[in-house]
């Protein structure tokens, strides 16, 4: 598949692109998982969940497993943030009910174990799930794909593992700004390739997951966040123009509009806490695509709660180019028939 000189035509592209549009296109952050029974049945053949994600065939499967189920109008690629780590050498393992676990980095000399002259062969497995989908998906929707940013893979790289508070992450950032700037820049190329590399195959949008960005303060989120983002977002600019990036800066608040200045994405994915009718005014000028923010345990409740809350996020931006989201990924209880509710709220408004 070729990216670039068709025009915009499937609905999240178009949206990317500055349309207004009414429904507005849908997808769903961590739409593949658990809360599916056909993914669970997929998990249960594979012994790790990396093999999972290193598997073409199957990782294709799951790409598709929503797409065929609901009304969304984009699948995104299965994958993990972590592949990026463990393509770089690092030992990563996914325990059950615990959550990811790695060998951290601990020194600066630590940083001499990663491999980024591997990272491309090693991930050679997630562009060939690539290449697939852009051959399989239905014409009419968009293939998006992905990658952790800096600062949250280097969360996971130094902590080795997830965290309440970061701290030695945060620590590290701080008190060995020389030791963590390699890690950053280091991890900076990777992203910047690894994404290109995603273009190259065939993804049509791609989004930047900074999980952790709101643990920083003003000064870090500036320098850790922002930064890499914004060298990132340039290297897509100058390599592959005609792709959208949506970024994704969880949680840091009134700095969403830094963010969208500095980096210049198309999208800005909006989390949960923050209020829609702020970000239709405070990022109102700027010509970005908000996309978002249905709290997920909203989702998980459904009811009047869901409709209501799908009903204030369509009244504010109704005249705005938007992608309509979760503000953060779907959580494994969550009812199927909700989803099925959420698309008909946002597809039949006042039924
Ligand atoms: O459907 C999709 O959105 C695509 C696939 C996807 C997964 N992870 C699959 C997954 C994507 C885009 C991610 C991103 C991801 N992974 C993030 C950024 C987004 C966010 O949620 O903030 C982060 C921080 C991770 C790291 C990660 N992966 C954790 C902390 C965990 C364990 C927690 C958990 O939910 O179990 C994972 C595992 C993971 N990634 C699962 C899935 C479907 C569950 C593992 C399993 O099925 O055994």
């Amino acid at each position: 598949m070729e990216n670039g000189s068709e025009p915009a035509t499937k609905p999240i592209l178009q949206a990317l692109a500055g349309t207004v549009l009414t429904p507005p296109p849908v997808w769903l952050m961590r739409q593949a998982g658990r809360y599916l029974p056909e993914y669970r049945r997929v998990r249960a053949r594979v012994s790790g969940f990396l093999e999972l994600c290193y598997t073409p065939e199957l990782a294709v499967e799951v790409t598709l497993q929503p797409i065929r189920r609901f009304a969304l109008d984009a699948a995104i690629l299965f994958s993990d943030i972590l592949v990026v780590p463990h393509a770089l050498g690092m030992d990563v393992r996914f325990l059950e009910g615990e959550g990811p676990k790695l060998e951290p980095l601990r020194r600066p000399e630590d940083l001499a174990k990663l491999r980024p002259g591997e990272l491309q062969e090693r991930l050679r497995p997630v562009y060939e799930t690539v290449a697939i989908l852009a051959r399989e998906l239905p014409p009419e929707v968009a293939l998006i794909g992905f990658s952790g940013a800096p600062w949250t893979l280097a969360c996971y790289m130094l902590e080795g593992g997830g965290s309440k508070d970061w701290s030695t992450a945060r620590r590290v950032a701080l008190g060995e700004p020389d030791f963590f700037g390699r890690l950053i820049d280091l991890l900076t190329e990777s992203v910047g390739e690894y994404l290109l590399s995603q273009i190259a195959h065939g993804a049509e949008v791609v989004q930047l997951f900074d999980s952790w960005a709101g643990v920083l303060p003003e000064a870090q989120v500036r320098r850790w966040v922002i930064e890499p983002a914004r060298r990132i977002a340039e290297r897509l600019r100058e390599h592959a123009a005609a792709v959208p990036l949506i970024g994704f800066p969880r949680g840091i608040g009134p700095l969403y509009p830094a963010f969208v200045e500095r980096v210049r994405p198309a999208g800005i994915g909006l989390d949960t806490t923050v209020p829609c009718g702020w970000a239709e005014a405070v990022l109102g000028p700027s010509a970005v695509t908000l996309q978002g923010n249905l709290d997920p345990v909203t989702l998980l409740v459904g009811g009047p709660p869901l409709a209501a809350a799908v009903a204030h996020i369509e009244e504010t931006w109704r005249q705005r180019p938007r992608i309509f989201n979760l503000g953060h990924g779907i959580l494994p209880q969550t009812p199927i028939k909700h989803v099925e509710a959420l698309l008909s709220h946002l597809h039949s408004p006042g039924r």
